[in-house]
């Protein structure tokens, strides 16, 4: 069913010791409903651990627990299977939740609120929806880490131009170069998945901001929820926004990496570079310019960096100054932690698209290997293997270099003379060295762009993320077990 209908009198969770009405204006400046709405399945199980171990205890009788767990059971079905709408008029989604079990159940809905406040409620619910929103970023990452790992499988033999200062540097796999993105996106999983830590924590129980005044059994809040830790101060717990900062800002990490990312597509797509297309079904075309395609998903993946930036400055703005417990302040937590979270959320599933679906044209890539000298630093190490100091040898180097740039040809084009007289140390399998493939091989160590170190890096790369799949699993177990201790422990 749906609680649509706008209440007659808005209800109101305090009003005993007010004379004067409130006034209408202040009242809808005050709502957070229309943010904290997508609350309304975590209150419910917050209220439901709350009226459990309140019924547990023996705080409150038992006919107003039975009434109240099944009350709030039967709204959390109607929530999960999208029936139950709140509709304006209430000060915030907690106002919603007693209005509702009191047009339901009258009289015993009073009880619910025994020894805690919102204080300590919001904050429970928004952690519980920030547990799972993180979960729910975290296996995208693995997704898209995913996709990139399996199209790096396929170019194992594709090599292009490394690039410094955006200048072409020196040659590397294309395979490598991808793994660069994928470890930087395992980074932004990992800090995620250690800012979960610090939001599994249980604030329910602080009250307003001294701590419940009646003797509630915290740890079974905790198991009951599914949280890993209860907070250490009520003051602390009730006024801490910190771990919404921590995750906002895990998500701008992620954003900029994205955002370096797109922009290197961008450029990698043009006419200029050529290194890669995207398929016709990803692009735009133009209103006025007949020919044109556009590469506009990426454009807005590269935006998100902005778009992200806001939330983070917000909650840094929001908690300068701020004194220790609860401020009304702290009700902007949750349409920053929303902006954020959507924002990681498109670009992510933007950057699946893109990259299970861009063509690779290795043919320019290779093309960008030659005409730069990029395997100069090569005749440089050849030398230093032959016992010449790397000063010196970076120097005949630059003379071979030269002498390939008068003769117009590539560094393994020129004759072995040429290198002769510059160095007798030259033998004919320099020929080979300064090749982009003598160059890539050369460079065998962990780390490394040599065929056999990506081909392990690979091999590491998929470990991480079976690590990665591992806490998913763990999370999304953790959480079940809770809902379902939760719910056994509801009486009848
Ligand atoms: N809407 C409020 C918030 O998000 C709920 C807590 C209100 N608490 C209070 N003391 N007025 O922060």
């Amino acid at each position: 069913m749906s609680e649509s209908a706008k209440p007659a009198t808005p209800y109101r969770m305090w009003g005993g010791r007010f004379v004067a009405p409130p006034d209408p204006r202040a009242t809808a400046l005050l709502a957070s409903l229309p943010v904290d709405r997508t609350l309304l399945r975590w209150d419910l199980l917050g209220s439901l651990a709350h009226i459990t171990v309140l019924g547990e205890a023996g705080i409150v009788p038992a006919g107003a627990w039975a009434d109240l767990s099944r009350g709030l059971v039967q709204m959390l079905k109607e929530a999960d299977a999208g029936g139950l709408v709140p509709s304006d008029g209430y000060e915030d989604i907690h106002s919603f939740i007693e209005a509702t079990l009191t047009s339901r159940l009258g009289q015993a809905a009073g009880w619910l609120h025994t020894g805690r406040s919102r204080n300590d409620q919001v904050v429970t619910a928004f952690r519980l929806a920030l547990k799972d929103r993180i979960r729910r970023v975290v296996e995208k990452i693995t997704d898209l880490q995913q996709t990139l790992l399996a199209r790096a499988r396929q170019v194992t033999d594709v090599a292009l131009p490394g690039y410094t200062h955006l200048q072409r540097a020196q040659p590397v796999l294309l395979a490598h170069h991808w793994l660069a993105y994928f470890w930087m996106l395992h980074r932004d999983g990992a800090r995620l998945r250690d800012a979960f830590r610090r939001v599994d924590v249980l604030p329910l129980g602080s009250g307003a901001i001294a701590g419940s005044g009646f003797p509630v059994d915290r740890r079974r809040q905790a198991t009951l929820l599914g949280f890993g830790q209860i907070s250490e101060n009520s003051i602390d717990a009730t006024g801490d926004r910190d771990f919404v900062f921590e995750v906002v800002s895990a998500i701008e990490g992620l954003l900029l990496h994205l955002s370096r990312w797109a922009e290197e597509m961008v450029l990698w797509s043009t006419r200029e570079f050529g290194f890669i297309s995207l398929p016709q079904t990803l692009m735009t075309g133009s209103s006025l310019m007949p020919q044109k395609q556009n590469p506009d998903l990426l454009e807005l993946v590269r935006a998100q960096a902005g778009v992200g930036l806001g939330p983070l400055v917000t909650l840094a703005g929001v908690l300068k100054g701020l004194p220790a417990g609860y401020s009304r302040d702290l009700q902007e937590d949750k349409a920053a932690a929303a902006t954020a979270f959507r924002a990681a959320e498109f670009a992510v599933d933007a950057m699946m698209l893109v990259t299970g679906g861009l063509i690779v044209h290795a043919d320019r890539m290779a093309a960008a290997l030659h005409g730069g000298f990029l395997t100069a630093t090569e005749v440089a190490d050849y030398l230093v293997r032959r016992g010449v100091p790397f000063r010196e040898a970076h120097r005949l180097a630059g003379r071979v270099v030269l002498a390939a740039e008068e003769a117009g040809c590539e560094l393994w084009e020129l004759p072995l003379e040429t290198y002769r007289k510059i160095s007798a140390q030259f033998e004919t399998d320099v020929l080979q060295a300064v090749t982009p493939q003598g160059a890539i091989a050369a460079k065998d160590v962990p780390g490394g762009t040599a065929p056999g170190r990506v081909a392990a890096a690979l091999e590491a790369a998929a470990t991480a993320l079976i690590v990665q799949q591992a806490w998913l699993d763990q999370v999304t177990s953790d959480q079940a077990a809770a809902e379902a201790r939760l719910l056994a422990a509801v009486p009848g």
